[in-house]
């Protein structure tokens, strides 16, 4: 006689709990289709897909809407013709309004003129200056452009008095795009540039060290060095084997190897003792410690080997703009059908017989420039583009890496994060970093 009684019990919560849920989500929204395309072998592009995916449901869980994002996750791998073919799969076979990702510019590149050509927006947290070069319509970059820390690289440069340095990048289009804008940046600053050094993504142990062997032989010891983390890994542990880890040396790398360092093994972070870094400084708040923990907890249920990694900018990116998409989703609405066909002829290709999306130009209006409160901080997109604010420099020491200082535009470096202080002037001094542990814990003088 028990168990009735029970099921009724079960079935009456069971209901209640749809009733709360149906409450936040409106069952009769209109659905915006929306593509995205990661590299899910990466840790960022897992970071990126639980970020997109809690976006979603938090910015449908609170609010009233009319229209509701459904993600339409697609794995690029590291492909540039992968991506850009699951492009034209999400956009013929479930008509995307919009795509988020990929997450390399090589992949931007291919995806940007698809979207182009079916006037479909793509938001790519693509860093490659050679994107802006571009300037599509349709291309909305979620994170600061690589060109964006030259002056602040430029500065701890100038703020230790270094006459010279060399500079050792990525042979990628990441790595190359990055180099005229440093350059030119060491050239306003009145630093030599002694050497460029281009390392080949696929260099072997004995290649790096041949390089660096190389290397050794110039006039300076400071080195700034322009690599993603594969690479970097590889780069920095060869570097500590020719001994250039040591006193007298000093690295400085760029930000999205910065940003990235806890994905990085402890072996590279061990090699990369007193290394000094840049990057984008997101300031802690109730929300953001909140979602942190929620995230840790969702992100290593789902993928319980990756136990060391943490939530990064990129992530909290991933999350931002998914909200943005949304909300400008939810202030355009969506149309029916989503795409204007062509006049039929028997020459069509695949895309121009998809036609152009009818969403434009509202849409990619919106997103292009968008400015709101994030996760992130302050995430505001003008002209397409994820604009900077404050660079935080790190030392890497120990574990991880510890604040130094902070760099921004107005004021240059300042050891707090200066706001509106319209007396103070830009300043680059070194005693405004708080202390710097080096490569062989010495000093440079
Ligand atoms: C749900 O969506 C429909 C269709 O867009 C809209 O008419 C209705 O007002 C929405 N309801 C709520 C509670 O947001
Ligand atoms: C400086 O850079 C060039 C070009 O990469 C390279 O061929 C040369 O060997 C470098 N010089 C030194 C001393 O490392
Ligand atoms: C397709 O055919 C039309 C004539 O039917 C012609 O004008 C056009 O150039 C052709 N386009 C391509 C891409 O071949």
């Amino acid at each position: 006689m028990e168990t009735p009684r029970f099921c009724f019990i079960y079935l009456l919560m069971f209901m209640s709990f749809c009733v709360v849920r149906l409450n936040c989500r409106n069952a009769t929204a209109e659905m915006a289709d929306v593509g995205v395309i990661l590299d899910l072998d990466t840790t960022l592009g897992k970071i990126c897909k639980a970020c997109v995916s809690m976006a979603i449901e938090d910015f449908y869980s609170n609010r009233d809407h009319n229209t509701m994002i459904m993600p339409h996750f697609r794995d690029s791998g590291t492909d540039a013709v992968a991506a850009a073919s699951a492009a034209i799969e999400l956009l013929k076979n479930t008509q995307v309004m919009a795509i988020l990702g990929p997450q390399r510019s090589i992949q931007a590149d291919f995806v940007i003129d698809i979207g182009e050509k079916v006037r479909v927006p793509v938001i790519s947290p693509s860093t490659s200056l050679a994107l802006s070069s571009k300037e599509s319509q349709y291309f909305i970059r979620s994170a600061w452009c690589s060109s964006s820390q030259a002056k602040a690289i430029a500065a701890i440069v100038k703020a230790f008095g270094w006459k010279e340095v060399a500079l050792v990048y990525e042979d990628s289009n990441y790595g190359r795009g990055l180099i005229p804008i440093l350059a030119e940046e060491m050239l306003t600053s009145n630093v030599l540039m002694a050497n460029l050094s281009a390392v080949s993504p696929s260099a072997k142990h004995h290649q790096l060290l041949q390089q660096l062997e190389q290397l050794k032989t110039l006039q300076t010891r400071v080195f700034v060095v322009v690599m993603l983390p594969n690479l970097a890994s590889r780069f920095f542990q060869t570097t500590e084997e020719a001994g250039m880890v040591s006193k007298g040396y000093a690295w400085i790398i760029s930000y999205v190897l910065t940003s990235l360092l806890d994905s990085v093994d402890s072996e590279t972070i061990e090699a990369m003792q007193g290394v000094l870094g840049v990057k984008p400084y997101i300031q802690r708040s109730r929300e953001l410690n909140h979602f942190t923990k929620r995230w840790r907890r969702r992100f290593h249920e789902e993928n319980p080997e990756m136990d060391r990694t943490e939530l990064n900018v990129f992530g909290l990116w991933a999350y931002d703009s998914t909200t943005a998409l949304a909300d400008a989703v939810e202030r355009v609405g969506v149309v029916s059908p989503q795409f204007k066909k062509p006049m039929q002829r028997w020459n069509l290709t695949d895309l121009e017989a998809l036609g152009t999306s009818n969403s434009y130009p509202s849409l990619v209006h919106l997103i292009r420039n968008y400015k709101s409160k994030g996760l992130s901080g302050d995430f505001s997109i003008s002209n397409g583009q994820l604009q900077p604010s404050a660079f935080e420099i790190v030392n890497v020491v120990g574990a991880g890496a510890y604040r130094v200082g902070f760099w921004t535009e107005r004021y240059g470096i300042s050891q707090k994060l200066q706001v509106d202080d319209p007396t103070a002037v830009y300043s680059t001094k070194k005693d405004d970093l708080g202390g710097v542990v080096w490569p062989g814990r010495g000093v440079i003088v």
